[in-house]
């Protein structure tokens, strides 16, 4: 093993230039960073894996991130709205299955109708578990006052990825405008903190035009931005968006897997008492993805409980996995996996990130 790895683990000598070196790492070199994130893992927030019900709620969105499939300008979408009820019922089945919390995820709608419906739900699913269910949301960019509503709803944790930290790389992931202004991500992200919620954020690994000095970078800024929370995880192109034109210079999705893995493993050593997801993208580019991100540092996993009615329409990349299997089976499969991964299930609890009671007890 290269002596300069354990060096900076040993000391850590966190620098960029460090990290982009340990983001190259290989073989040896590599087991070893993964090992000692486990340990930290193992150390910091134990071996349980918390379950958070996935339901996508509507693939409206009123942006047009190069990336996405959903984006406003793909004509090619069937646009849906889960029917409240069939949220709700989504909902009583996490409940009911001991999933702890469900995370509600959308396009960006900034309509007051979709303000209104989303407090509604909120408020009926704290109304159905006797406020048991913890609620994640994941709706993107909104007002101040949005934030606060859903969060006087009850509405307690919030996701809402930089994407990347290099702003000049963010501009060629995304149009230069009002809707997509880098600094206004930055903002919202700090309105959420103030707000009161878990905040979580997170980067896709693997870009065009992405390098692993900007990777390095965005390690950094997720633990200087003192998150509670981080999803991340490859980038994986679709067909009908701008970007796809640059499929050509990607990494090969077995290599933007084990970088993506890489990341998850430093992140755990970086920030060591964070939740971290195990994120469908993984998945998408690895049968066993969630499973070697657990092992790697994460200790989340968001089963999707959209009705899958309706699960074809919310296509973010192309290859998406679990279109048509019934909840129960994913399940069933998903409960092996993490017990064959040598961790334990969190059944029936919040599973809130430690950092953020830490971060809480200090104030
Ligand atoms: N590949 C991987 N992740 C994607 N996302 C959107 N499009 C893609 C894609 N093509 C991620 C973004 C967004 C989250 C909801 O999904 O990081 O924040
Ligand atoms: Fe809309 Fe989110 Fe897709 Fe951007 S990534 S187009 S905000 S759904």
């Amino acid at each position: 093993m290269n002596s300069t790895i354990s060096t900076i683990l040993d000391r850590e000598d966190f620098t960029r230039q460090n990290l982009s070196l340990l983001l190259q790492s290989q073989g040896a070199d590599r087991d070893y960073i993964l090992r000692r994130a486990a340990e930290v893992k193992e150390k910091y927030v134990g071996n349980k894996v918390y379950f958070r019900g996935l339901i996508e709620l509507t693939n409206c969105c009123g942006k047009n991130c190069y990336y996405c499939g959903i984006r406003a300008g793909n004509r090619n979408v069937e646009r849906y709205m889960v029917a409240g009820d069939e949220a709700l019922d989504a909902a009583k089945y996490a409940f009911e299955h001991k999933f702890g919390s469900v995370v509600m995820q959308s396009g960006e709608r900034l309509d007051k109708s979709y303000i209104k419906t989303v407090a509604r739900l909120i408020e009926q699913i704290k109304e159905m578990s006797g406020g048991q269910l913890g609620i994640t949301l994941s709706m993107g960019e909104q007002t101040a006052e949005t934030y606060r509503r859903w969060f006087e709803s009850g509405a307690h944790r919030y996701l809402l990825r930089i994407e990347t930290s290099n702003r000049d790389l963010y501009y060629k992931l995304h149009p230069h405008n009002k809707r997509h202004d880098y600094e206004n991500r930055l903002k919202c992200i700090k309105m959420l903190r103030k707000t009161g919620y878990n905040v979580g954020s997170g980067v896709m690994i693997g870009l065009p035009f992405q390098t692993f000095d900007d990777l390095a970078g965005d390690l950094l800024f997720m633990k200087d931005f003192d998150l509670d929370m981080v999803g991340m995880g490859p980038y994986i192109e679709h067909h009908d968006t701008p970007l796809y034109k640059f499929r050509d210079t990607l990494m090969v999705p077995h290599e933007r897997f084990e970088l993506s893995i890489l990341m998850v493993a430093l992140l755990r050593i970086l920030t060591k008492d964070i939740n971290i997801a195990a994120t469908t993208a993984m998945q998408t580019l690895h049968p066993e993805g969630r499973e070697k991100a657990l092992q790697a540092g994460a200790n989340i996993i968001m089963p999707n409980i959209t009705p899958v009615k309706y699960r074809e329409g919310y296509l973010l990349y192309n290859n998406k996995p679990g279109l048509t299997e019934q909840t129960d089976e994913i399940m069933r499969k998903l409960e092996k996996q993490i017990l064959a991964a040598g961790c334990t299930l969190g059944y029936g609890e919040w599973g809130d990130s430690r950092h953020f009671a830490a971060r809480k007890e200090l104030k």
